[in-house]
């Protein structure tokens, strides 16, 4: 399997409602395999979705707190009302930042790497993640859910290898 790369903002696929996997097959399995590949050679990268390396599929991988998850097919099936607001940056997006509102807690259906069906119950930094790949699949990205855009900004990359505490905490959300 292989690292892909990873496309960015103006990419078709970026913009597409992904299509519905039917079958988990060996073809399904390499996909998933390409994106872990691709998201743990990344430094920062808390998940991918499909789109982002350019195959209009609903396939995500997550790893936030050290947990990494596959999900085939997401859909939250429920969330809480509570919404809190965190900065959010985008592999799609790279150098760019910005604080968006997201569920405190989504419970989310799927199917498992083998396409055993599963269900995750998440919160806090893993629930946005979470929204934030599943956003990925219907075309969405962070930006549209920043109203004010005088609230994106951009952050160099000499900036993001800082030591600098507070600019860490900025860049941990790279999704
Ligand atoms: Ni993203």
């Amino acid at each position: 399997m292989a690292r892909r790369e990873i496309v960015t903002l103006g990419h078709p696929t970026l913009r597409v409602k992904a299509k519905k996997i039917h079958r988990v097959d060996e073809s399904i399995k390499a996909l998933v395999q390409d994106l872990i590949d691709t998201l743990e050679a990344t430094p920062n990268g808390a998940g991918l979705a499909a789109p982002q390396i350019g195959v209009p599929l609903r396939a995500i991988v997550t790893l936030a707190d050290g947990t990494r998850r596959v999900v085939i097919n997401p859909e939250i099936v429920e969330e809480s009302e509570e919404e809190v607001e965190g900065e959010e940056g985008c592999l799609s997006i790279p150098g760019w930042y910005g604080p968006v509102w997201r569920k405190q807690k989504v419970t989310v259906r799927g199917l498992g790497p083998s396409g055993k069906p599963l269900k995750v119950k998440t919160e806090d930094f893993e629930a946005r993640v979470f929204q934030h790949e599943i956003d990925h699949l219907d075309g969405v990205l962070f930006v549209d859910r920043i109203e004010d855009r005088s609230r994106l900004h951009r952050v160099e990359p000499e900036e993001e290898a800082s030591d600098d505490e507070d600019e860490v905490a900025d860049t941990e959300a790279l999704a």
